[in-house]
């Protein structure tokens, strides 16, 4: 699904990335960047793209089995691998000029103690830069509005009942306020709004699919019979009232990219 989203939205990411003004530290030529909880190295990989043979690329995940899908991924670029937690990250103070973190900061087990550890080893007036979302506003399809109203408040239920507190699915609306808590200044957000029309391109088709399949199982333990049979018809590809097989559909998909600079 990860990887489907990355094809479906690759020109929106790539624009991303080159919206980061990442400049080498004083006296260096190289940028340093952290991709942190790199998961396949995507990240990683087009930040490499775009400086070339000027940067020094570190991709940090947990889990080995990421490693190994980045390890693919990265095959023919001069990027490390390093498998760490984000909260106890193995470099000094001040080693990168940018740790970047995109669609991570929602799945890690202490956001601020995090946060605190990507500021901690960026150089002053470097840059820590957040790519999330915020679950009630991520996915834009053309539901009819009973039913979004239904299925979002299903999805806030089933999120508190697998997770706890739900406010971390959400985490888009409060970055800001995360990056000034851990100290930065100059905090700027900017909102990627990707737009897609049919007829959807097989990743975008793909992606959206397992969104919906996803989404479905996700709320319908929530959701009364009647309004959990009208999800299922629209979120079912077999069915002719499928929502991706509209003519006339619009998609958007709204990502932040909030930024803070280290004083
Ligand atoms: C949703 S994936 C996103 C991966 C990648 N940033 C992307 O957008 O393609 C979340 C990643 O966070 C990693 N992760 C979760 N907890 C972590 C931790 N405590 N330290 C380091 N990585 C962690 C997972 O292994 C996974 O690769």
């Amino acid at each position: 699904m990860l990887a489907a989203y990355h094809e479906a939205f690759g020109p929106e990411l790539a624009a991303m990335i080159r919206s980061v003004p990442a400049r080498p530290g004083p006296g260096r030529n190289a940028v340093r960047i952290l991709d942190v909880a790199c998961g396949d190295a995507t990240y990683a990989r087009l930040w490499s793209e775009q400086l070339g043979v000027a940067s020094e690329i570190v991709a940090l995940d947990l889990s080995r089995a990421w490693l190994a899908s980045a390890a693919e991924q990265i095959v023919d670029r001069p990027i490390a691998l390093c498998q760490a937690k984000v909260d106890a990250l193995p470099f000094a103070d001040g080693a990168f000029d940018v740790a970047w973190c995109p669609q991570s900061l929602y799945s890690l087990p202490d956001m601020q103690a995090c946060l605190n550890e990507m500021v901690r080893v960026v150089r002053s007036e470097g840059i820590v830069a957040l790519v999330e979302n915020d679950e009630l506003h991520h996915i834009l399809l053309p539901w009819p509005i009973d039913v979004e109203l239904h299925l979002r408040a299903a999805e806030w239920k089933a999120f508190r009942q697998q997770h706890g507190p739900p406010s971390r699915f959400y985490v888009g609306r409060w970055l800001t306020r995360l990056l000034r808590t851990a100290g930065l200044r100059h905090v700027r957000e900017r909102c990627y709004a990707s737009v897609r029309q049919q007829p959807l391109t097989p990743p975008t088709s793909k992606y959206l699919t397992e969104y919906l399949r996803a989404l479905r199982a996700r709320v319908t333990p929530h959701l009364k019979p009647r309004m959990a049979r009208r999800l299922a018809e629209l979120a079912d590809p077999d069915h002719r009232r499928f929502l991706l097989r509209r003519p006339d559909l619009t998609v958007i998909c709204l990502d932040r990219l909030v930024t803070g600079v280290k004083p």
